[in-house]
């Protein structure tokens, strides 16, 4: 194994080292930089095993917001990666891909959303975690598949919602809320909304005994099947309690669960429920990005401002935030306290 630690010119010379290089240079660059590793709970199993912290979009917005670490090297997808900046603006933060995009994400613009405000003044705008900096900046609060339920239910019972962009979780809160003042933006992700009932009658016949979880990003009819509903993170929870489980998500997760708990029945719901954009990361782009610094996640100013808001908002309601005071607030206005989570 190689001792130095001299650069390579592109990712592709670092794909040509061992593996175990690999995770020796992630490891030194690491403590030299003074950084952490944030993966979701998609990425592939060799970026899993070199993370810090893994987790659900919940714990890992909570979790940049909290580090004190100076460099957040982030595994997922570029909202995530913003979402980190966004709640820790001092703070140098780096993605492996810069291409590792969110496609639902993309279903909404700011231009597009700008136009549906216009059209319904006085609506509370929602937006899924999964959506742009400029989207949540244009939002009252953001929402992720593990609290959507409780943000939805802060909003004033008579006041329209508009929720951005995914209308499966749109149709979901919709329904646990009981609400019919919910307007959905028709954008959805590729790989929930492709899950189908056919696939679960086929894991069901073969193992009937198995609950079915399922996350609130596939359709209605999945969801009203299942014996579960939850984020990834609550997977995670589930698959500890059960000695069997059938799992509606994409497969990243299910990886990691049948590797943690190889004596148990974790089964996919479907093997082909891969995400694509998740994948984009590797363990050699994770060294290069380590090394080289790059590539850098960064935001204007005012719209990273107006995401802020949003998403403290919604860390306020989950317990993972504690909002300024009053008093706090009122130096923040006036420039002396720097805006933030604190930790900056
Ligand atoms: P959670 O990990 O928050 O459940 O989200 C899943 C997802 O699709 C993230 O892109
Ligand atoms: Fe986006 Fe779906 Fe991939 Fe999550 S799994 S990053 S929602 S496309």
């Amino acid at each position: 194994m190689s001792t130095t630690l001299d650069l390579l010119p592109t990712p592709l010379d670092y794909a040509a080292l061992p593996k175990a290089d690999l995770v020796e240079r992630i490891r030194r660059r690491k403590e030299e930089r003074n950084a952490v590793i944030l993966g979701h709970n998609y990425q592939r199993v060799e970026i899993q095993e070199v993370s810090d912290y893994l987790g659900d979009s919940l714990g890992l917005s909570q979790e940049a917001a909290a580090t004190d670490a100076d460099v957040i090297v982030f595994c997922g997808v570029h909202f995530m990666a913003e979402t980190a900046k966004v709640l820790s603006p001092t703070k140098t933060v780096l993605m492996p891909d810069l291409r590792a995009g969110c496609p639902m994400a993309d279903f909404v613009t700011g231009d597009a959303l700008r136009r549906l405000k216009d059209q319904h003044p006085g609506a509370a705008v929602v937006a899924y975690v999964n959506s742009t900096a400029e989207v949540k900046a244009l939002s009252d609060i953001c929402c992720t598949s593990s609290n959507a339920v409780r943000v939805v239910e802060s909003i004033p019972r008579d006041q329209t919602i508009l929720f951005v962009p995914d209308r499966n979780l749109g149709a979901y809160v919709a329904e646990k809320t009981g609400r019919d003042n919910i307007i959905s933006w028709d954008g959805y992700c590729y790989v929930h909304d492709d899950l189908i009932l056919d696939e679960l009658a086929d894991v069901r016949a073969r193992h009937p005994d198995a609950p079915f979880v399922v996350h609130p990003e596939a359709r209605p009819e999945l969801l009203e099947a299942a014996d579960f509903v939850t984020s990834t993170a609550g997977m995670v929870d589930l698959a500890a309690e059960h000695d069997a489980l059938i799992i509606g998500t994409e497969r990243g997760l299910v990886d990691r669960l049948t590797r943690k708990y190889p004596e148990k029945k974790l089964l996919p719901l479907s093997g082909a429920a891969v995400c694509g954009n998740m994948k984009m990361n590797s363990l050699a782009k994770l060294a290069w990005c380590l090394d080289h610094g790059e590539y850098e996640v960064r935001l204007d100013e005012e719209v990273r401002a107006g995401a802020e808001r949003a998403l403290r908002r919604m860390l306020d309601l989950s317990g993972g935030w504690s909002a300024p005071t009053s008093e706090e607030a009122a130096l923040e206005e006036a420039g002396v306290r720097p805006r933030g989570c604190g930790c900056s």
